[in-house]
């Protein structure tokens, strides 16, 4: 069982896992990872959804194992290792690409599923939006002061967003929720305490933010058993099958994006029918803001991409969702809208 002694303890050792030359960030070594083409069943979990898996793990099959897709072509990928969506069991696999063979593997603490894994000598720049989030200091002073000062432009602070959220994902209790842009993660641990979902996926584009949300998930044993996995992926380009996902959350993130539209369009690709996205963000101004003094759009903090009200619904819209709905104060914006 888990311990509070594994607060200080890196992944491989909490879970007595030999320590591998992979667990070195800087080191090039790739897990040795055998995928067999033959005598595997595959399993239908979803209408689009299909997974190879071992024999011997059929036995334990869980939903949520069968959600992630090639980011390159997004095909299911093959699993090797122990089902689940727990941080023990994806550090425990390794994923395969069978189209474009490309290999996937938990680097450190998270399980990277960006385009960029395993690329040795290409890298590249984001916008600074997101690059700005990528860096040790701000992933560190992210839940100790930076975020509380969000308050200051109407956000109501970490526990009652949580709650509005819950209201709106009623619908979809009992399914698989990612948190986009989780950052260091503190919905997608208030999201898996709820018990509310049968796996929650914590999902950022930042190394450092994904191992701060690890800092703080292992001091609490019962979230480092929870179906609750740390994943890498940039949100235009999001690792997981079509139609697979139940509940998409994704808070104070929509301004940090390179691109809402792609991003948008990628949450409303991988929703169910009926699965439901609900996100927050900074508005560039609200409805009752003066026309005078409306900041344009190309002229308001440069590096961020605030949207309107009109145009956050605009997108969602265009993107086929439905059963809009928002709520506003000062600049702080909730809204929701559905997949049909
Ligand atoms: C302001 S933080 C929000 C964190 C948390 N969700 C919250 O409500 O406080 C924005 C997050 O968006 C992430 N982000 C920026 N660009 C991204 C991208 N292209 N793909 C995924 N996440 C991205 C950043 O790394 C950062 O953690």
């Amino acid at each position: 069982m888990a311990t509070a002694s594994f607060s200080l303890q890196p992944l491989h050792k909490a879970f007595s896992i030999p320590n591998y030359p992979q667990l070195d960030s800087n080191s090039r070594f790739r897990p040795h990872l055998r995928y067999s083409s033959n005598g595997f069943p595959s399993i239908a979990i979803r209408a689009s959804s299909t997974v190879t898996l071992e024999p011997d793990t059929i036995s334990q099959q869980n939903q949520s194992a069968e959600l992630f897709a090639c980011p390159v072509c997004y095909e299911p990928l093959t699993r090797k290792g122990p089902l689940g969506l727990n941080l023990e069991a994806i550090y425990r696999s390794g994923f395969k690409c069978k189209k474009c063979k490309k290999s996937y593997s938990s680097k450190e603490i998270y399980l990277d599923l960006t385009v960029t894994a395993g690329l040795r000598d290409y890298s590249e720049d984001q916008p600074t939006r997101t690059e700005l989030f990528r860096s040790p200091l701000v992933s560190f002073l992210y839940e100790r002061g930076w975020r509380q000062n969000f308050s200051q432009g109407g956000f109501p602070g970490p526990d009652e967003e949580f709650k509005m959220a819950q209201d709106y994902f009623k619908s979809v209790e009992g399914g698989v929720l990612v948190d986009v842009s989780c950052g260091s993660g503190l919905f997608s641990r208030k999201f898996a305490k709820s018990g509310t979902y049968s796996g929650v996926v914590a999902l950022d584009f930042s190394e450092n933010m994904l191992r701060q949300s690890y800092d703080f998930i292992k001091r609490d044993a019962a979230l480092l058993s929870s179906n609750l996995a740390l994943v890498r992926a940039d949100v235009s380009r999001l690792p997981f099958t079509s139609c697979s996902v139940d509940a998409v959350h994704a808070g104070a993130a929509l301004h940090c994006w390179p691109s809402p539209s792609n991003a948008v369009a990628e949450i409303t690709r991988i929703l169910r029918s009926g699965g439901v996205f609900v996100g927050t963000t900074f508005l560039r101004y609200t409805r009752s803001t003066p026309g005078i003094i409306r900041p344009p759009r190309q002229r308001f903090l440069q590096n961020y991409n605030n949207l309107t009200e009109e145009e956050i619904e605009d997108l969602c819209t265009s993107c086929g969702l439905t059963n809009y709905s928002s709520k506003v104060q000062q600049s702080f914006i909730m809204f929701s809208a559905q997949k049909p």
